[in-house]
């Protein structure tokens, strides 16, 4: 799979399965939301792994500052999904630690959105090699 194909399907997957998350999440079917979890982190790591070979078809730095703004969305968005899986194991062991999952997860999802955008932003700016 070329590139591009590759990240934009599985970026779609990720996004998809994210909505699972918190469909699941919304719904207290705990059993599926840790499934729909897992499917999800690996699903944003293939999409990852290609996003990382997009780099090397594009000449990113010719996009101008979006391209920094984009990279350094993208870097603390997938970390900052240990938040919501920390606050969710304490969910697990305490309900009364749903308030906090609940404003992590939508904050991480938020951010996620933010990088999708401001990563088409950057592709479209960006003069292939
Ligand atoms: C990407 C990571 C995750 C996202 C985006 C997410 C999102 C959500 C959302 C939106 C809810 C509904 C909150 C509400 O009722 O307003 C929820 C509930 C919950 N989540 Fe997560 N979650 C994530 C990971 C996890 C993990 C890793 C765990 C556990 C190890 C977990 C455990 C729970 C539990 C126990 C509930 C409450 C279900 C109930 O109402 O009984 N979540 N989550």
């Amino acid at each position: 799979m070329n590139p591009a194909t590759g990240f934009t399907a599985f970026f779609l997957l990720t996004l998809m399965l994210l909505a699972a998350v918190a469909a699941t999440g919304l719904r207290a079917r705990r059993r599926w939301h840790l499934t729909f979890v897992a499917l999800s982190f690996g699903s944003l790591g293939v999409a990852i792994y290609y996003a990382k070979q997009l780099g090397q078809v594009y000449d990113l730095e010719s996009a101008g500052r979006i391209t920094a703004v984009h990279l350094t969305l993208a870097k603390v968005a997938t970390f900052s999904f240990l938040l919501p899986v920390l606050s969710g194991i304490a969910t697990v062991r305490n309900r009364a630690n749903i308030v906090w999952h609940r404003r992590l997860a939508w904050s991480v999802l938020s951010m996620t959105v933010l990088s999708a955008l401001t990563g088409v932003w950057m592709i479209l700016a960006a003069k292939p090699f």
